[in-house]
């Protein structure tokens, strides 16, 4: 399998995406409504977001049947439709895994708190002693990891919401559930998989207090990762399928190890290093400036650092736990469509696999919202109480929330510019950003200038040119904060690519050997370059990209 190199995947959050219902939340049959325009856009596999059966109370990701379809998002039926028809249009469809933990509602779980230590054994139940909780570890979404049943007298793990209970891998039961789980997909004709927090799934031999941090020093990339991962490829067929692992809080050693082809563990991964940039000293609810520097610096150490190691990025700048790029980096006002066509140019041309989240094609932007009752997210409410609780403002919490919060990522997919965007008949689950009317599908899709058409014709580089998969990187500019800059080679052919991170003026050396050039892509109607001085002037959010 080397063509996921060749490859650019779309992620759909379908509860947003397209309802065909008109309940306000989006579904299965939405998605196959809008296979054609996916195909147009010229993604090659679609990866899904969970739509299992769940009480929703983080979106999905506590799943209570990994067979079974949540009748909010259709049926089976629906899903072997959506299959069909991707299957028709060379659309292939990833299933995300939420293996680390099981909703609090999945069989699994109620059996164990009915006393069956069959299914105890498939979570961490422990012994606090004398009461006390085992551990000081903190849960992702705040407060305590551990949650006391006093009917058991015993703590179990939660490294997310007090309902998604981790699940013990050290026991090999649970290792064969979740590998019939795959093969159960596999066999209804499902391509690939994303799988949630992989790099979660491994916990220590012994329960000890974090006396640095929240407990993810002990837990994150653990003992027995690289094992659990051999092990579930090899049983599953996992050279036959598209495999990409979210790995939160990772490094990039173990990233190599979890891409290299070699290892046979998974194809490529997700890692977040690059979006902490804002956070101040490193914590997400606390407001900074983008440090352009430290951007610059992680794309170096991590394309350099994958490419040495022979693995394999998986590229991306959102999803749904972020907030739009194009309102986090870039300007979403002065300079909306140059600002989000240069930070996609930077992604799609570096060495690994680039992934499109819904709506990111059109630069959709963060909602603004203004009230905590408009968000839905549990991480976000959780963390209003909590920041009010630390004394912040009421004002100063709603200006973090709407920088940070997740729902900005969820926001329905803008269609067009009637009535709710053309997402749904009705009124959404979720409140759709004013700017629908302008920014949509149905206003950039046939359009020469537009993002949608920007995005068309990167993807289609890709497609037409061995270089941007296979060829090699190397970064230029390295001393210049604002400019992000790279060649790409393959034998005798060479791309360079200028990307200015600002909305100022920048000047940046021709490099030599690109005297006779040829303009590959830019975002501005023509580039501006000085022979005779041996200068390119990049203007504000400018992508330029030029061969040999
Ligand atoms: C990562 C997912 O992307 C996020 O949405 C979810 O809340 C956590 N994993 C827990 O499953």
């Amino acid at each position: 399998m080397t063509d996921f190199k060749r490859k650019v995947i779309y992620q759909i959050y379908p509860k947003s995406f397209k309802d065909s219902d008109g309940d306000g939340f989006g579904d299965l049959r939405g998605v196959t409504e809008k296979l054609d325009y996916l195909q147009d856009l010229g993604v090659d596999d679609l990866w899904l977001t969970p739509f299992f059966l769940s009480p929703q109370n983080d979106n999905g990701y506590d799943v209570a049947d990994y067979r079974r379809i949540d009748p909010k998002f259709g049926t089976m039926a629906d899903l072997e439709e959506l299959i069909a028809e991707g299957g028709k249009r060379g659309l292939g469809l990833m299933l995300d895994m939420v293996f680390n933990h099981t909703s609090t509602s999945h069989e699994w779980f109620r059996r164990a708190m009915a006393g069956d230590e069959k299914y105890q054994k498939y979570y961490f139940f422990v012994d606090g002693e004398g009461g006390q909780v085992p551990t000081n570890w903190q849960s992702k979404f705040g407060g305590s990891a551990w949650e006391y049943v006093p009917s058991l007298r015993k703590w179990y793990l939660h490294l997310f919401d007090v309902t998604q209970a981790d699940l013990n891998w050290e026991n090999p039961e649970v290792r064969e559930e979740l590998k019939d789980i795959i093969r159960f997909w596999k066999d209804k004709g499902i391509k690939g998989f994303r799988f949630d927090v992989v790099n979660l799934i491994s916990k220590p031999d012994i329960w000890e207090d974090d006396a640095e941090g929240d407990g993810r020093r002990f837990y994150s990339d653990g003992p027995r990762i690289h094992e659990y991962l051999q092990e579930l490829m090899r049983d599953t067929g996992g050279e036959e399928m598209i495999t990409v692992g979210e790995m939160s809080s990772t490094t990039l050693e173990h990233c190599i190890r979890y891409s290299n082809p070699e290892e046979k563990e998974l194809l490529m991964c997700f890692n977040f290093h690059h979006l902490k940039i804002d956070y101040n000293n490193g914590q997400k609810w606390e407001l900074m400036e983008p440090n352009l520097t430290a951007l610059k610096q992680l794309f170096v150490e991590w394309q350099i650092g994958m490419q040495e190691g022979n693995g394999w990025n998986a590229l991306f700048w959102c999803n749904h736990d972020q907030p739009r790029i194009v309102s986090r980096l870039g300007n979403e006002e002065a300079y909306w469509y140059e600002s989000a066509t240069m930070l996609a140019t930077v992604i799609h041309l570096m060495r690994g696999t680039p992934y499109i989240f819904q709506g990111e094609e059109i630069g959709m932007t963060n909602p603004h919202y203004t009230s905590v009752s408009q968000y839905r997210d549990i991480e976000s409410i959780n963390y209003y109480e909590i920041l009010l609780a630390q004394g912040k403002s009421k004002a100063e919490t709603l200006e973090i929330l709407a920088a940070r919060s997740r729902d900005n990522g969820r926001t329905p997919m803008q269609w067009d510019d009637t009535a709710y965007a053309g997402f749904s008949e009705t009124e959404p689950w979720i409140e759709i950003p004013d700017n629908y009317k302008m920014i949509n599908t149905a206003a950039q899709q046939y359009e020469e200038r537009s993002i949608f058409a920007y995005y068309k014709q990167l993807i289609r580089l890709r497609k037409d040119n061995p270089l941007v998969a296979d060829g090699d990187i190397a970064f230029m500019e390295e001393d210049n904060p604002h400019i992000l800059a790279y060649q790409r080679s393959l034998g005798e052919e060479r791309w360079f690519v200028w990307n200015n991170l600002t909305g100022d003026q920048e000047t940046v050396r021709l490099p030599r050997g690109c005297e006779h050039h040829r303009i590959i892509l830019g975002n501005y109607e023509s580039a501006d370059i000085n022979q005779e001085k041996c200068e390119i002037t990049l203007r504000p959010y400018e992508a330029l990209v030029l061969s040999e």
